[in-house]
C-alpha cells in the first residue's frame, strides 16, 4: 500500500489524472473501473481537459462502473448512468459499446449481476480501479458487514449512506434503498486500485482504515491486502491520522 499525501482536492485530482493517463498510454486495451460521487468529479474534468489537448484518447478504453441505484431511469440526474454521461463519457471519445454500468432497471436483477460479473472476467479483469470511500468505510455500495468474498450483487444501502447521498436528492425519501454493486472480491481482483480520499469528513474513516487490520466492519480495509493499492489523500482527509 502506497499513500500519496497531497495538499488539497485539486492536487488529489491531478495526481490521479496523471497516474491514469500513464496507464492508459501504457496498455493497449485498458480496462478501467470507475466510481461516481463527489470525489472523482475533478479527476473526470481533468481527463476531459487532457483529451481536448490531445494528450489522451479513450478509443481503446473499456470501462466498468462500480455501482448503480436500483430503480432510477437513465435520464434521472441522480442515476449513475446520467452522472457518467454528463460528467465524462459524452465529453470524450470512448465508444458506447465499451461502457459498462450495471442496469438498475433490469427485470431480473440477479441475472444482471451475474452477467456483469462475467463481463468483467471476459475483459480479463480491471487494470485500474478508481475508488472513493463512504463515511462508513464502504467501497462501491458494499456496506459494513458485506462479505469480503462478495461478487456483484444487489445490496441494501444502510442509513449512513442514505443520509449522506440524500444531499443529491430533493428529499431523503427519494434516495433508492437498493443498488447493484460490484462485490468486494470483484474489486480486489483489479490489477491496480487507486483510492481517492478528500475532505475533513473523511478524516475519521481514513484514520481507522490506515490503523486497523482488515475487517468486514470496514469494507475498504480489505484493500490493505490488495497487490497494488495507491491511496491519494489530501491534508484534510489525513488530518486525524496525522494528529493521532
Ligand atoms: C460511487 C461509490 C461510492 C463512493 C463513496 C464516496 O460509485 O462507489 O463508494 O465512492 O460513497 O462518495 P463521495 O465521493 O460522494 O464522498
Amino acid at each position: 500500500m502506497k499513500i500519496i499525501a497531497v495538499k488539497n482536492y485539486e492536487e488529489m485530482s491531478s495526481t490521479a489524472c496523471n497516474l491514469l493517463i500513464e496507464k492508459i498510454n501504457q496498455v493497449d486495451y485498458p480496462v478501467l473501473g470507475l466510481a461516481t460521487g463527489s470525489t472523482p468529479e475533478g479527476l473526470y474534468q481533468l481527463l476531459i481537459e487532457k483529451f481536448n489537448n490531445n494528450e489522451v484518447s479513450f478509443k481503446n478504453v473499456k470501462s466498468f462502473n462500480l455501482d448503480e441505484y436500483v430503480g432510477l431511469k437513465k435520464d434521472n440526474p441522480n442515476s449513475y448512468y446520467y452522472y457518467m454521461n454528463n460528467n465524462f463519457f459524452h465529453l470524450i471519445d470512448i465508444p458506447d459499446r465499451n461502457i459498462n454500468i450495471p442496469n438498475g432497471l433490469a427485470k431480473n436483477l440477479q441475472k444482471e449481476c451475474e452477467e456483469y460479473e462475467e463481463k468483467i472476467k471476459q475483459a480479463n479483469n480491471i487494470d485500474v480501479q478508481i475508488l472513493g470511500i463512504g463515511l462508513n468505510g464502504h467501497i462501491g455500495f458494499n456496506e459494513p458487514g458485506t462479505s469480503f468474498a462478495s461478487v456483484t450483487q444487489v445490496v441494501d444501502l444502510n442509513n449512513t449512506t442514505i443520509e449522506s447521498n440524500s444531499r443529491f436528492f430533493k428529499s431523503i425519501d427519494e434516495v433508492p434503498r437498493q443498488a447493484i454493486s460490484m462485490g468486494i472480491s470483484t474489486i480486489m481482483q483489479s490489477k491496480e486500485a487507486i483510492l481517492l480520499v478528500t475532505g475533513k469528513n473523511k478524516a475519521e474513516i481514513l484514520s481507522k482504515f490506515i490503523k486497523e487490520e482488515p475487517t468486514e466492519d470496514l469494507p475498504a480495509s480489505i484493500l490493505k491486502n490488495h497487490e497494488n493499492l495507491t491511496i491519494i489523500a489530501d491534508e484534510d482527509a489525513l488530518s486525524k491520522f496525522n494528529n493521532d
